[in-house]
């Protein structure tokens, strides 16, 4: 089997496991248990959800959603396209999960979502946020780790499909990727 394209690492699975650790023990102590509802924005947000969850102080109701904005490249389109979210959120607190705000169209697009139906409050638990890209000012209650302008993969995240499994946040890099499917045609 080719091995993955030596990607720069920008985050190691140790450090955003610690980080991800604080963040769910912030959430537990503030929320109100029976009222919390997490709201994973799939797919890209999966593994930082299910990883949230696991560290937890307590069971709580998390429903997926879709909504895309990127198609298969690493430039967002500008229009957020929601799919899913037909479960009940009158009177809850809805916790967004997501693995980047990058723009923020998609968090602001969702917490629209939300308090349209009803939601008591509506916060965010992003894995990590590129400030520099923002084009709509939005809350981040629960921030793991800022970043530059970078496209990243791994943990969940993906360009076009590929790389989800990777363990770590790394650097997509085209040029790395073509050397490494390159050597593999050449072995
Ligand atoms: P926004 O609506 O522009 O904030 O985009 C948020 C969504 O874009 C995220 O949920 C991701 O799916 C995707 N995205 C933005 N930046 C990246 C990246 O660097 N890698 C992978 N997906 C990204």
């Amino acid at each position: 089997m080719a091995s993955a394209p030596a990607f720069k690492v920008l985050l190691d699975r140790t450090r955003i496991l610690t980080r991800i650790g604080e963040l769910a023990e912030r959430i537990g102590a503030r929320a109100v248990e029976h009222d919390l509802l997490l709201v994973c924005v799939i797919e890209g947000a999966r593994t930082f959800c299910r990883e949230l969850r696991q560290r937890l102080p307590f069971a709580v109701e998390c429903h997926e959603i879709r909504a895309s904005s990127y198609g298969n490249g690493t430039v967002s389109s500008g229009s957020v396209h929601v799919e899913g979210g037909e479960f009940p959120v009158e009177g809850k607190t809805v916790l967004i999960v997501e693995d980047i705000v990058d723009t923020g169209r998609t968090v602001q697009k969702l917490g629209e979502f939300f308090r349209a139906r009803g939601a008591a409050d509506v916060q965010v638990a992003s894995l990590l946020s590129k400030p520099s890209r923002r084009v709509v000012e939005v809350a981040i209650e629960h921030l793991g780790f800022e970043i530059d302008d970078h496209f990243v993969i791994g943990f969940g995240m993906d360009v076009a499909g590929r790389y989800r499994e990777l363990p770590e946040i790394v650097l997509y890099d085209e040029a790395v990727e073509r050397a490494a499917g390159e050597k593999a045609a050449q072995a």
